[in-house]
């Protein structure tokens, strides 16, 4: 309503109050620009296949642990005068596909928050993308994070973990800190990621052998639409919960041995799942493979050493940290092994200021 002349003097300095109060708000709105830091995460029992896929509701649960050393930084900035959803990865505008599911997770954020201006996002990671070393897991948290942060939202861990979720499944897992379970829950509502150990709980490493740093063909959403049409999927799908009960205890009490047996076991499950879709998806490359045999050949011979791969070629080597060294230096020996990366387990996602 605007002020009238009809109106008693209270009534008019009510409504000016109100309109200047409206205005601050508008053009002060305290956190228009937001900076969030995410990990990637590497799952121990694999999140395969969604039983919605709009909403990302996976058919099992997953474990995972984040990946400290390994980030996305994402800055979000809505502007009044942005006539679209602008994305800048690494430096370079992005269009397409990825500017797409960038501006489906700020719909859902703009709905959210009532707000309409369109968003700059400027994110930067320091791993290679897309080559099953989960940086859609990191991209979405931060945008989530960042995001709703932009937009005046104050979402707690929950909120922000689903949240996460319509982006990218696993980003649902970076939100909260250590090893983390994503309840595979019944709705919208309860599938979401939470801590069961922090950081600190049990000193593990994750040794990436990298053997291609080259992008992936099939991108994990399109491979999550194939899972059923694997015979073994409904199998696979039906024995998760010993697999995830077997993990969650072989992480609360440090047993490294129960845990490669079923870390090794859950992710041949996954990869026999999508060589056996149609179309077959075959992630690994003749130096994946190689990797996987001497990790199962180097446990054989005492050393605490175990394999899981995501949907990349690339082998992610579990070991105790005090055995990094050995680790590293045995796969840098292997044949099309061009790096390794080191990563120990990382904390939560958070928002971050200017030079962290
Ligand atoms: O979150 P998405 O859609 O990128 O799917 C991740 C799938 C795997 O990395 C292969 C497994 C997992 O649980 O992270």
């Amino acid at each position: 309503m605007k002020p009238s002349p009809g109106m008693d003097a209270v009534s008019v300095i009510h409504e000016y109050t109100r309109i200047a109060c409206l205005q601050t708000t508008w053009y002060h709105r305290p956190m228009a620009t937001s900076s969030a830091l995410a990990h990637p995460n590497i799952a121990f029992i694999k999140y395969w296949g969604n039983r919605d896929n709009g909403l990302r509701l996976p058919m099992n649960g997953s474990i995972s642990m984040n990946l400290d050393g390994l980030f996305t930084r994402t800055t979000v900035s809505f502007q009044p005068s942005l006539p679209f959803d602008e994305l800048i990865i690494n430096g370079r505008e992005v269009t397409g596909a990825a500017l797409d599911r960038v501006a489906y997770l700020l719909d859902i954020i703009r709905g959210m928050a009532d707000i309409h201006e369109r968003a700059e996002v400027l994110t930067e990671n320091n791993f290679p993308s897309g080559t099953g070393i989960a940086s859609s897991a990191s991209a979405f948290a931060a945008l989530a994070l960042a995001g709703s942060k932009a937009a005046g939202l104050d979402l707690n861990e929950r909120e922000l973990s689903r949240l996460a979720r319509r982006g990218s499944g696993s980003a649902s897992r970076s939100i909260p800190g250590g090893f983390v379970e994503w309840a595979m829950g019944t709705s919208d509502e309860d599938s979401f990621a939470f801590s069961i150990a922090s950081p600190d709980h049990w000193r593990l490493a994750d040794c990436i052998a990298i053997v291609s740093a080259s992008h992936k063909q099939t991108g994990s959403t399109e491979g999550h639409a194939l899972a059923l049409t694997s015979p073994l999927q409904a199998a696979r799908v039906a024995d998760g919960p010993r697999r995830l009960e077997i993990c969650r205890n072989a992480i609360l009490n440090r047993d490294f041995e129960l845990f490669a047996s079923i870390v090794e076991l859950d992710s041949d499950m996954m990869h026999a799942v999508m060589m056996t879709s149609t179309p077959a998806l075959h992630y690994w490359k003749p130096a994946s493979l190689g990797v996987m045999n001497a990790v199962r050949q180097w446990r054989g011979a005492g050393l605490p050493v175990c394999y899981t791969v995501d949907a990349g070629p690339n082998v992610h080597v579990m070991c105790p940290e005090s055995e990094i060294q050995t680790v590293e230096t045995k796969l840098r020996a292997i044949d099309g092994v061009s790096d390794v990366l080191v990563a120990r387990a990382g904390g939560a996602a958070k928002i971050v200021t200017n030079g962290e």
